[in-house]
């Protein structure tokens, strides 16, 4: 019979960590979560991670300063994934060099997965500063884990849908996660291929991976071809859906990309949104030899279109 490899997941109350291990544990995997210690003063947290544990899996406390506690609790499993908080200013990408010294020392990780999940930080050729900060920490984390010789596999989840499809692409000044009512900006002229995915169907992804000989040393793109959409596309999903007809407001590259007197935090996400919607940076390059694609490896999970996505805010 397959053993099912220990998975120790870190970051796991996050809004992408929390999915992976909802699914490390759905799908039969033992499954430990590390927790910083600093958690304990969060109710929320605390009681997800409780729920976690009553759905069988184990809490260890240890905090990514503490070399030794943290090669201890890699030692007690097969794979590590770190779902480590990527916020658009201050995130804590660097943070994971401390995990890949622990996993090295430890010496026993078959996979290791690096916080990603988003677009793949190698392939990109539109980012733009301030927003490819984190693209180039990301990358930094690739190269030490390629330096160390440390098995792994990179995930690239797209557009998670909250973000990009419930709040039809207005990441700009409030961002709402709820789509309008009555008005949308569209960027260019809305037509640019994007990738959308269901939070849920990404963990279930992610996990599914982490035994399989044909993500190793490779990256894994999310790419379900029904969800391969334009802005203008999913826009239309909605007014479908509410029965709204919204007012089309258009934001010309240059508009996008030459404002005036604006926050740090603004510029990151104007990057962001150029690259994605003006670019098409997601889908505007063939996935190569050394990458895989995840509907394709398993078709048999029956992912969320974004037609049905969309139904939980009507
Ligand atoms: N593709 C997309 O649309 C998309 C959207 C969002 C995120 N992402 C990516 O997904 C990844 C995870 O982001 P997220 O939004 O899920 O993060 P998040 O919600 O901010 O979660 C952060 C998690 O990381 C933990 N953490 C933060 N700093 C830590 C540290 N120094 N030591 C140990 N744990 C630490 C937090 O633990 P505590 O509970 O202790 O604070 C929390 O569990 C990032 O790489 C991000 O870029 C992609």
């Amino acid at each position: 019979m397959d053993m099912k490899s220990r998975v120790l997941i870190v970051g796991g109350t996050g809004y992408v960590g929390k999915r992976i291990v909802k699914a490390s544990i759905a799908l039969g995997h033992p499954t430990y979560i590390l927790f910083r210690p600093e958690v304990v003063s969060d109710i929320d947290k605390v009681q997800m991670l409780l729920s976690f544990k009553q759905l069988g899996a184990k809490l260890l406390e240890a905090s990514l300063d503490d070399h030794q506690k943290l090669v201890d609790a890699v030692k007690q499993v097969d794979v590590v994934i770190s779902a480590i908080g990527g916020g658009v200013v201050d995130h804590h990408i660097l943070d994971q060099l401390k995990l890949v010294e622990a996993i090295k020392e430890a010496g026993n990780i078959k996979r290791f997965l690096p916080s990603e999940f988003g677009m793949d930080p190698d392939v990109m050729v539109h980012a733009l500063h301030p927003g490819n900060s984190i693209f180039i920490d990301k990358r930094k984390v690739r190269r030490a884990i390629e330096a160390r010789n440390i098995p792994y596999t990179y995930v690239s989840a797209n557009m998670l849908a909250g973000f990009f499809a419930g709040g039809l692409g207005q990441l700009l000044d409030k961002a709402p996660m709820m789509p309008a009512q009555d008005k949308v900006l569209i960027y260019g002229d809305g037509n640019v291929k994007g990738i959308y995915l269901d939070e849920d169907d990404v963990g279930i992804y992610i996990v599914k991976s982490i035994d399989d000989p044909r993500t190793l040393n490779k990256t894994m793109f999310m790419r379900p071809p029904k969800n391969i959409l334009s802005q203008n596309e999913v826009v239309e999903i909605w007014e479908r859906l509410s029965g709204l007809k919204l007012k089309k407001i258009y934001m010309s590259e240059d508009q996008l990309l030459n404002m005036e007197g604006e926050s740090y935090l603004e510029k990151m996400k104007r990057g962001h949104l150029y690259q994605i919607f003006i670019r098409g940076d997601l889908y505007n390059f063939e996935i190569g030899p050394n990458a895989t694609e995840a509907s394709e490896l398993y078709p048999e999970v029956k992912y969320t279109t974004m037609d049905s996505y969309m139904k939980r805010y009507v």
